[in-house]
């Protein structure tokens, strides 16, 4: 909408989704796979300075949730609040997610506007009564194609990512006119070719959509979990339908005007590649159909393997998220995952990898340096952050890394979501500073007490601080807490304020630091582990 002459328009927040998940139970790895990146993300925008609105939530309505709680002996409600308030939220507390907002689609909120939505589309003539028959995977809440199906060896079809069975639908159904949105959906991703990310998913996406869509039944008429359709009350609205609306009424849809149009549409939306279609083609189609502004991108994660096989529910590794932050704490969790897999390929967890990981990357490599440095200030200046006179060429190649580690930072994480190429970046930049130290050896230039030697090592000292001072900013959105110990840590906050105050486009900036700062030795930012839990 175009600002008004007296009223300036904020700008459009930098608007960030996770899928809402399914809570016919906890949350596992694959669940805060997903979560942990959409957090990096909107923290690397906040730390840019931008306004961001991050959403998560959760799905809530059709089969599976109601079967699970008719098997848990209580209504769908009640096992909704149950899991929500005792599972989910805390999870995303413990973690440090820093959602701005949290849907359900039990609310009132959504489930109102989701009537609405869907009330408008049959008086636009989008939706028509028709006959379903074919095969349903309860575990996707989805409509297979034959196609799709694989067969067991006794010759029964099962769905090929739960490997359960499929279940044959008969049933008289609302229908969306998909088909009709083919031509336009493909015109839209040529015209937008970064709109589907990898690569990968988009040329799947492609191929899907070029063989011709059929129509999408819309409503389910044979049980009733679920928002009525407004105008045959007989039926529940297609709990897909439901879901991908959250992203639309958690930001005001048909309800507060001005906080849509300052959020709508997502920028990003990060779903799993198990739920590409559902956000690369149905919802596009759904919101063409509205004439309401299509995302800028949907972004699908690989899957956290185990065994060969996606990591689910039914099939874990009888690893719990809090089994891991228990060991490894919460920070090295966030960091992890991101760090080990190329954000959009399949990964598989190991314990060994992220012990061995932990303890050279960043026990060592970044948590050595950041004690070292404190412990050598304290020593030499009285822990009074010296002043740089003596900066030479080494200085200007450590400055110059910063700079470049910013940049690279930057693209990778901020506009990429190449988040293991933007932490091995800033990674990198650490290990550059740890071989400076090396080779400066500053601990000799100590003994050397002339005026020259003391110029030196005070230049050597505040180089690596100012070095640090800028890797507490980059890795701020992946690991916050152990940022604010090296904030707190390099007297920064006194002369440059809050941590969260600084700005990504300034991190590269030298000599920000106050000499004179006093810096601490503050609590170890990576203990060393314990022995591995039985
Ligand atoms: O699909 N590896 O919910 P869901 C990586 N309610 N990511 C994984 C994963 C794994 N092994 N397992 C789960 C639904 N995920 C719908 C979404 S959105 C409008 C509705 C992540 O509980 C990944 O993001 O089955 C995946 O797409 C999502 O959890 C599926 O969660
Ligand atoms: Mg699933």
């Amino acid at each position: 909408m175009a600002a008004t002459g007296t009223e300036k328009q904020e700008s459009k927040a930098f608007y960030v989704t996770t899928p809402i998940y399914y809570v016919n139970d906890a949350p596992h790895l694959g669940h805060a796979y997903t979560t942990v990146a959409g957090d990096v993300l909107t923290r690397w925008h906040r730390q840019r300075g931008e306004k961001v609105w991050f959403l998560t939530g959760t799905d809530e309505h059709g089969q599976k949730i109601m079967r699970t709680a008719e098997a848990n002996d209580v209504t769908p409600q009640a096992w909704c609040d149950k899991l929500v308030e005792e599972a989910w939220k805390p999870l995303w507390e413990h973690l440090d997610i820093t959602n701005d907002d949290f849907i359900r689609t039990t609310e009132k909120r959504h489930t109102d506007r989701v009537q609405e939505f869907v009330q408008d589309l049959y008086d636009k003539d989008q939706i028509y009564k028709g006959g379903y028959e074919g095969p349903y995977c309860v575990g996707c809440e989805e409509y297979k194609l034959p196609g799709d199906l694989i067969e067991a060896e006794d010759g029964t079809r099962l769905c090929p990512v739960h490997k359960r069975p499929v279940e044959l639908l008969k049933e008289e159904n609302y229908f969306f006119k998909l088909s009709e949105y083919g031509p336009k959906l493909l015109e839209f991703y040529a015209a937008n070719p970064g709109f589907i990310q990898p690569e990968s998913a988009r040329n799947e996406v492609l191929n899907f959509v070029r063989q011709g869509l059929q129509d999408l039944s819309i409503s389910r008429s044979t049980f009733d979990w679920g928002v009525p359709v407004p105008w045959d009350e007989k039926h529940v609205i297609y709990v897909w339908v439901d879901a991908l609306l959250n992203y639309a009424t958690a930001v005001g849809y048909g309800a507060n005007q001005e906080k849509f149009e300052g959020t709508f549409p997502a920028d990003v939306h990060l779903v799993g590649k198990d739920i590409l279609r559902f956000h690369a083609v149905i919802w596009p189609a759904m919101l063409m159909a509205q004439g309401l502004p299509l995302p800028g991108k949907v972004v699908a994660n690989g899957w956290l393997m185990v065994g060969g096989e996606k990591m689910s529910k039914s099939n874990l590794t009888g690893i719990k998220p809090q089994d891991l932050t228990s060991h490894f704490g919460v920070d090295a969790y966030r960091w992890y995952f991101l760090r080990a897999i190329a954000f959009g390929s399949d990964g598989s967890f190991s314990w060994e990898d992220f012990s061995a990981r932990y303890t050279s990357e960043l026990a060592n490599d970044y948590g050595n340096l950041a004690s070292r440095l404190a412990a050598m200030v304290g020593k030499y200046f009285g822990g009074a952050l010296p002043e740089a006179t003596a900066a030479g060429d080494a200085e200007q190649a450590v400055r110059e890394g910063l700079a470049e580690a910013v940049a690279a930072a930057d693209r990778k994480i901020g506009e990429e979501l190449d988040f293991q190429a933007g932490i091995l970046a800033i990674f990198d930049f650490v290990k550059q500073v740890n071989g400076y130290i090396t080779e400066q050896e500053p601990w000799k230039v100590a003994k050397d007490a002339s005026p020259e030697g003391q110029a030196r090592l005070a230049t050597i000292l505040y180089t690596a601080a100012e070095a640090l001072r800028g890797v507490a900013v980059l890795l701020n959105p992946v690991m916050p807490e152990t940022s604010q110990k090296l904030w707190e840590s390099l007297g920064a906050e006194e002369s440059l304020g809050a941590l969260s105050a600084q700005r990504v486009q300034d991190a590269g900036t030298w000599g920000l630091l106050a000499p004179g700062a006093t810096v601490t030795k503050g609590a170890v930012l990576f203990p060393r582990l314990e022995e591995k839990p039985a």
